[in-house]
């Protein structure tokens, strides 16, 4: 077993179940003149018929690409939106399919108008070895979010092997990532194996002391997230939205805040459970408060028991910030959730990208491993301008929360028990 085999293995702790070790990843699979229906996410915006960020396309290519290269028959499954079982305009995957053409030049790259049928047969019949197929939207068919057996079947027919690519898409049991695992042999592209050991190892085989950073709105959103992480980690920071409950909590009045009353016993227990094993909850010192949130707003920063009544929280003090700095110097690992404040709207931005700065600073001089994840907190990264610099980004946002809230991911639970199955 080698070193990654042997930490996913041992990542079978706590609350998840699955065992990371069976999910079986592409090495040595002869894949010559084989159709491999390779499922990946390119649920991605499209601007005017154009697609509008690269990173998801970016990040599965060199899948794409070395199965291409090793011969074998690429036939490309995702979803785009939320069509509902009805094609639109604006949920197809053509522009993808164009720019993938575009991204590998010396490849032929085809598009199937329908994810299963007569059109999708029609062109995978047609690839040669080393030739690429991008099938059109699976969720243009009802069956996909219904894990329906017989749309499974449908795809199953277009391939020999089936690779799922899509960690992102994971969280959810449909056709594409579920069902269709039952019917062809199964292995995790070498996107998935990257999120499955970098997730796994931040969050379940730190080199320690490990901080999680959280942030966000909403503690409602997120319980799971912080159950789980305050029983896990060494320290916890709380920012965002979110740490306003937790300040309410603790008794603090926070003026105009966004807060949510109904979960200030939640935020309570989280600090109970937090104090039983051991994890310290870093909530903010002092903040950066405003009347109104826009960018021309006057704004000062006060301690949190000086909150004026007209006032709203909307970013971490500089106090506060420093004071994360000293502690990031003694810290090994830190994954990162959420964004500390309303960093869309100038200056409000500048705690979280002063952190993030800081983290992407010690990552480059070695000093610690960064892991982060979600929508929000990757906008935020690239705003400031560090995303390369931190050891892993993950391309997940749903799929991210709930695997940091310990949820097993039906599609790499699925890829895991395809895995202990003998084809
Ligand atoms: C994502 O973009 O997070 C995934 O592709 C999941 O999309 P969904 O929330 O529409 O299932
Ligand atoms: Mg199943």
């Amino acid at each position: 077993m080698n070193e990654q085999s042997a930490a996913r293995k041992e990542a079978n702790v706590g609350g998840r179940s699955l065992d990371l070790s069976k999910v079986r990843s592409m090495d040595g699979v002869d894949v010559r003149d084989k159709r491999v229906l390779v499922r990946v996410d390119f649920n991605v915006p499209i601007e005017n018929g154009v697609v509008a960020d690269m990173t998801r396309l970016t990040r599965v290519l060199p899948t794409i690409a070395k199965l291409a290269r090793e011969g074998a028959k690429v036939v490309v499954l995702s979803h785009l939106g939320r069509p509902k079982g009805t094609p639109t305009p604006d949920t197809s995957l053509k522009p993808v399919a164009t720019k993938i053409q575009e991204l590998m030049p010396g490849t032929v790259v085809r598009f199937a108008a329908a994810p299963s049928g007569e059109d999708a047969k029609r062109v995978v019949d047609t690839l040669k070895r080393g030739e690429v197929a991008v099938l059109e939207n699976v969720r243009y068919h009802k069956g996909e979010e219904k894990n329906d057996r017989d749309f499974a079947k449908a795809l199953a027919a277009l391939g020999d092997l089936y690779v799922n690519d899509a960690f992102s898409s994971s969280h959810r049991a449909h056709a594409s990532l579920e069902a269709i695992t039952d019917l062809l042999p199964s292995y995790a592209g070498l996107l998935m194996m990257a999120e499955i050991t970098a997730l796994g190892e931040a969050l379940e085989q730190p080199e320690r002391p490990v901080m999680a950073i959280t942030g966000g709105a909403k503690v409602s959103t997120k319980i799971e997230v912080l159950t789980n992480l305050v029983s896990r980690m060494d320290q916890l920071v709380v920012g965002g939205g979110m740490a306003n409950t937790f300040l309410l909590a603790e008794g603090f009045m926070l003026g105009a805040s966004l807060v949510e009353r109904d979960f200030v016993a939640t935020a309570k227990g989280i600090m109970a459970r937090a104090d039983e094993s051991g994890c310290e909850v870093l909530l903010p010192i002092d903040v950066v408060v405003a009347k109104e949130l826009n960018a021309g707003a006057d704004w000062q920063v006060c301690g949190v028991s000086e909150v004026p009544a007209d006032t709203m929280i909307l970013d971490f003090g500089p106090q506060n910030v420093a004071d994360l700095k000293r502690r990031l110097a003694k810290v090994k690992t830190v994954l990162w959730n959420g964004p500390l404040g309303a960093f869309e709207t100038p200056p409000f931005g500048e705690g979280t990208f002063a952190l993030a700065r800081e983290v992407a600073k010690l990552t480059k001089a070695g000093k610690l491993v960064s892991v982060a994840g979600g929508g929000d907190t990757v906008r935020a990264l690239n705003e400031a301008g560090v995303a390369d610099d931190f050891s892993y980004v993950s391309t997940a946002g749903g799929a991210f929360l709930e695997w940091l809230g310990g949820a097993e991911l039906p599609g790499v639970g699925a890829l895991a028990r395809s895995g202990s199955r003998a084809h």
